[in-house]
């Protein structure tokens, strides 16, 4: 087992990579309250039955205030108080369900979680984003709080739909894109083992990209600078995702092909960059490209919450392993997209 230490300003967080669940959730102290998404509360009900359960129902369109408050009034009925400890059991909707409930009722209850998909695994649970959808707008209420532990447990992803999973690979591709050429490289020799849940690939995998979004997160965890760097491919892949029934994964894939694009298109990335980009998103099985109308496209972007005035602030890349941010008007980048669609 891997542990990883993240140490942020507003608070710490121990991450462990392996095995844990059937042995560690018995040693938590104080006994934990579970939030739990159903589709893992159905597959492991037997594991969960010692302990008060409350169900997080899976479906971005739950992921709202309403269900918040539902979650609130249980915990008022049970007693929950701040002593207790709260755990958060699911991909990145529970878990984002999850954090943002225990970061405001009482104002702060401690809270840990326990990552089932490898988009959550390597992305969401770690750095203390939590929030809720509005009116379709992703992620428009939230706060960031650590949680005091997140467990990354392997044996966990054998129950996740192989769809899933293989969508979790683009934030691992992105990891390597805009921080550690050598993770690219070595993503493209050990893909196939990737694929099919090799438990060393694996481990090695989601250890080297939970390490990569801790360095980030510790050095700015608010998000004034450096950590924009995560959204690299997310401009465009939020915006693919308003338009498309895909998954975030999927629509981050394509987003990354077409950032790189643009980035070689402003003189920064190398063909050999795009192409290295565009192959790695290619053996995973992911989309390289997608059928899009460019006017959709920049319409979406406009109503990106990262958008400031007529600039977007778009991660770009000048070399394998180095993002950048770089401010693009508003029309110029409707006049790339149409290029690049
Ligand atoms: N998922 C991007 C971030 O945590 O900043």
């Amino acid at each position: 087992m891997h542990l990883i230490q993240l140490t942020t300003p507003s608070g710490d967080t121990e991450i462990s990579v392996g095995e844990l669940l059937s042995s560690g959730l018995h040693g938590l102290e104080p006994e934990p309250v579970l939030l739990v998404d159903e589709q893992v509360q159905s597959f492991y009900s037997e594991l969960f039955s010692p302990f008060r359960c409350i169900t997080i129902p899976s479906g971005e369109q739950h992921k709202t205030l309403q269900t918040v408050e539902g979650i609130c009034r249980e915990l008022v009925q049970m007693e929950v108080d701040r002593s207790s400890l709260l755990v958060g059991v699911g991909g990145g909707l529970a878990t984002d369900i999850a954090g943002f409930v225990a970061s405001t009722y009482l104002r702060e209850v401690r809270f840990g979680f326990i990552s089932s998909t490898l988009l959550g695994q390597v992305d969401a649970s770690i750095g203390g984003k939590n929030g809720v959808n509005l009116d379709g707008y992703k992620n428009m209420i939230g706060t960031i709080r650590q949680p005091s532990f997140v467990w990354c447990d392997l044996s966990l992803l054998n129950t996740l739909p192989h769809k899933e999973y293989v969508a979790g690979i683009a934030e691992v591709i992105k990891y390597g894109v805009i921080r550690d050429r050598d993770f690219l490289h070595y993503l493209k020799d050990h893909m196939s083992a990737l694929l099919t849940l090799d438990g060393d690939v694996l481990e090695k995998v989601v250890t080297t990209s939970v390490s990569v979004k801790v360095n980030i997160v510790q050095q700015d965890e608010k998000e004034s600078d450096l950590r924009k760097l995560l959204n690299f491919g997310h401009t465009i892949g939020h915006a693919i995702e308003r338009d498309k029934k895909v998954l975030h994964g999927e629509a981050v894939a394509t987003g990354m092909v077409l950032a790189a694009r643009l980035s070689n298109t402003l003189g920064l990335l190398s063909a050999s960059g795009v192409e290295m980009i565009e192959e790695l998103v290619g053996l995973a099985g992911l989309p390289v490209r997608m059928d899009m109308d460019p006017d959709v496209l920049y319409q979406n972007i406009r109503k990106d919450k990262k958008k400031s005035g007529d600039l977007v602030h778009f991660v770009l890349l000048e070399e394998l392993g180095h993002a950048m941010i770089r401010p693009i008007p508003l029309t110029e980048l409707n006049h790339m997209l149409h290029d690049l669609c």
